[in-house]
């Protein structure tokens, strides 16, 4: 895959994956909210070997500018063939149950933007045949959670939507790739203490870049984490409603 859309590029998993590319002197587009991020990822991909980094300032929840970024990515690289979208938020549970408009501003960052930005590039892809549309989704979707079920809703949702897009899009050849990280050391959670079942931004950019370029349809990252969602899912709901997750 050489030209490649990366969305939320200066996460640590989509920054990690953009160097895999680079590395195979591919082409890549770049979107983010922070310029100087933005300037500092393209910098370090072209050392890397990337053929061309542009890129497009933009907050993700501008649903108005969604349309401007993906024409400006298809034109710069000549005709996408694969995005990553890789932004999100690990809001504050607590602050999400005692005020609505904290929990929209969740499902908006982590469900509705993605299902805006998928909109348009599936109709682009579409009568194209081909390409690959790769999302960020995670583990916390496959079932809520007390302690964080409302990032987990917008994950789920996100994952129900991808599942959908991937059965439409099949016929016309474009893959659609779900990938579920569980505990990732990053930015977003940097404040947590890391244990064993954690894994470095640079494993899961692997899982990604594979996924990205064999066409997988759901993936677990690292893989020990769909054995774990397993029997998280198989536990009877009275029994699950009882602990404490
Ligand atoms: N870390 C984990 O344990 C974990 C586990 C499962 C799934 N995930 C998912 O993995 C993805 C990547 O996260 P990460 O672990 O790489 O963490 P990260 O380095 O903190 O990346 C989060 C990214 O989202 C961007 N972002 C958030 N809101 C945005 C907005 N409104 N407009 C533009 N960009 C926005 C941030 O931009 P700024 O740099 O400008 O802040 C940052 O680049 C996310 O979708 C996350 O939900 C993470």
């Amino acid at each position: 895959m050489n030209k490649v859309l990366v969305i939320g590029a200066s996460s640590a998993q989509a920054q990690a994956t953009a160097r895999l590319f680079a590395a195979e002197g591919s082409r890549l587009f770049l979107a983010g909210r922070d310029q100087q991020k933005l300037d500092d990822v393209a910098a370090d991909l072209k050392a890397r070997g990337a053929a061309q980094v542009e890129s497009l300032t933009l907050d993700l929840n501008d649903f108005s500018r969604h349309q401007e970024l993906i024409a400006a990515a298809d034109a710069a690289l000549e005709g996408l063939e694969g995005a990553l979208i890789a932004h999100g938020s690990l809001g504050d549970q607590a602050a999400g149950q005692a005020d609505y408009a904290v929990a929209q501003g969740e499902l908006t960052t982590n469900l509705l933007s993605p299902i805006s930005l998928l909109t348009i590039l599936a109709n682009l892809l579409e009568p194209r045949g081909g390409g690959c549309l790769a999302v960020i989704s995670s583990v916390a979707g496959d079932r809520g959670r007390q302690s964080n079920y409302i990032y987990g809703t917008a994950k789920g949702g996100l994952s129900v939507f991808l599942s959908g897009l991937r059965n439409r899009l099949h016929r016309a050849g474009v893959r659609v790739v779900t990938i579920k990280p569980g505990f990732v050391d990053s930015p977003m959670t940097a404040h947590f203490k890391k244990g064993l079942l954690w894994a470095k931004p640079e494993a899961v950019a692997k899982k990604i870049h594979c996924a990205m370029l064999k066409g997988k349809d759901v993936v677990y990252a690292p893989a020990f984490w769909r054995l774990i969602m397993f029997i998280i899912k198989a536990l009877p709901e009275p029994i699950f409603k009882r602990l404490n997750l």
